[in-house]
Formats: C-alpha cells, sequence, structure tokens
C-alpha cells in the first residue's frame, strides 16, 4: 500500500470535490490536502460532469494548481458570492474550530472562508484534537516592522513565540502579502474565541490561525481495515 497519508489526502480532497454543484463560485484552499480537491474539481469540469465553475483562490499555490487543471479563476472583488469553500487544517477541535497557518496562507484564506455559504474543512484523522494547541503552533502574520513588539505582547499574553524561518531559503518565511509569520506555542487553547480577536487586536498583527464559528462540514479521511474511509464529523 502507498503512504496511507497520502491515499487519506486523496479520498478525502475526492469526496469534497464531488460535493461541488455545477454553475457555482469555489473558494480554492491551501495545502497538501486541497490541492487533491482541486485537482478533482479540475478533472470533474474536463470531464463534463461540472460546468461553469469559477474558483477564488486563496494562495499563490492554490492559483497555480488551479491553473493547471484549467479551473477558471476570478477574484473578490468581482464575484458577489462564494457558494462553497473547501480548505485544509492543521487542528480541528469537537466544535470545528481550528488553527490553520502551516502553509502561511490563513490571511487569505479566513476571508475566502468565512463568506462561503458552505465551508468544508478535508482533513486526515491525524488531525483530530480534542483541544486546539496541542500538536500545532499558532500561526500569526505580522507586518515585518512590527515583529519585535508583537512577539513581546504575545510573550505577556503566555504563549512562547518564534518567528518562522525558511527552508531551503536564507531568513524569514515571507507570506504571499509580504509579511512575517509568528508560531506561537500555548500549552492549551481554553478560549479559542477570545484569544482570536485579544491577537488579532494587537497593533502590527494582520490575522492569526484560529478560525472560530467558521466551518459548517468537516470531511475526515482515515484507514480502516486498510482502506481508506472518509467520514463527516
Ligand atoms: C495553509 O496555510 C494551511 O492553513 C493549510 O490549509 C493547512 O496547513 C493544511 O495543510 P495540509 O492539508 O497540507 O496539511
Amino acid at each position: 500500500m502507498s503512504d496511507p497519508v497520502v491515499i487519506m489526502k486523496q479520498e478525502v480532497g475526492k469526496a469534497a470535490a464531488s460535493r461541488v454543484k455545477s454553475d457555482s463560485i469555489v473558494g480554492l484552499g491551501t495545502g497538501s490536502t486541497t490541492a487533491y480537491a482541486i485537482q478533482y474539481i479540475g478533472e470533474r469540469l474536463q470531464s463534463g460532469d461540472l460546468k461553469n465553475i469559477v474558483g477564488v483562490t486563496t494562495s499563490f499555490q492554490a492559483e497555480v494548481l488551479a491553473r493547471k487543471y484549467h479551473i477558471p479563476l476570478s477574484t473578490l472583488d468581482v464575484v458577489d458570492r462564494i457558494d462553497i469553500a473547501i480548505d485544509g487544517a492543521d487542528e480541528v477541535d469537537p466544535q470545528k474550530n481550528l488553527i490553520k497557518g502551516g502553509g502561511a496562507a490563513h490571511t487569505q484564506e479566513k476571508i475566502v472562508d468565512s463568506l462561503a455559504e458552505q465551508f468544508i474543512v478535508v482533513v486526515d484523522g491525524g488531525k483530530l484534537v480534542d483541544k486546539l494547541g496541542s500538536t500545532f503552533l499558532l500561526p500569526v502574520e505580522v507586518i515585518p516592522k512590527a515583529v519585535v513588539p508583537v512577539m513581546r505582547k504575545l510573550e505577556q499574553l503566555g504563549g512562547k513565540p518564534e518567528l518562522r524561518m525558511g527552508v531551503k531559503k536564507a531568513g524569514p518565511v515571507v507570506t504571499d502579502q509580504g509579511n512575517l509569520v509568528i508560531d506561537v506555542k500555548y500549552d492549551s487553547i481554553d478560549d479559542p474565541a477570545t484569544l482570536e480577536k485579544t491577537i488579532n487586536n494587537i497593533p502590527g498583527v494582520l490575522e492569526n490561525g484560529l478560525f472560530v464559528g467558521v466551518t459548517d462540514v468537516v470531511l475526515v479521511g482515515e484507514i480502516i481495515d486498510n482502506k481508506p474511509v472518509v467520514r463527516e464529523l
């Protein structure tokens, strides 16, 4: 059997893509799981199973993939609604609240996903947690000039902040908007709704990766008895 995580991601991406209906405006998320959803939406379009789809992307990565799979694109200043958005997550709690931003795309993701009539989250089973913050650091996008005072403030709020550094690139990760990302370790996030607002209220912060009350549906890919299964949370 190939890598089970890849299989879970493929199956859950396919399941989400199969929920897209013709004549809709689709928010296209970011990350390795959503990439499969984008691929399958493109394949359904090419086969004629799906017609008249317009995508609105959440990142440079999503845009490149949408073009690769021939999905027509538009932007938020042109479309008047998003019918359905599909996006991945780094953690999902039992209330369907999320931590996102592992790919540093959470700011655009939050704009598009929050606007969607229906927001579908696609994850593999390893992303489900009882409490947010238990396995993943909370990403915070910050204007470069504000990094030091924002890190100080995040520490005062009980977090352990670190500037996200690039891989195969010297220096920090730079977001699609030209900003930096601070990842914050919390022992546990007891009140995600309050923490989301408190962090976003620090001058210099653009957006943090807590998505509270945004999700409509969570599709979880799992391997049971050696077979991939997708269940709705
Ligand atoms: C991008 O910034 C993130 O919010 C992704 O959606 C999230 O990290 C999930 O990505 P994977 O599907 O690659 O795990």
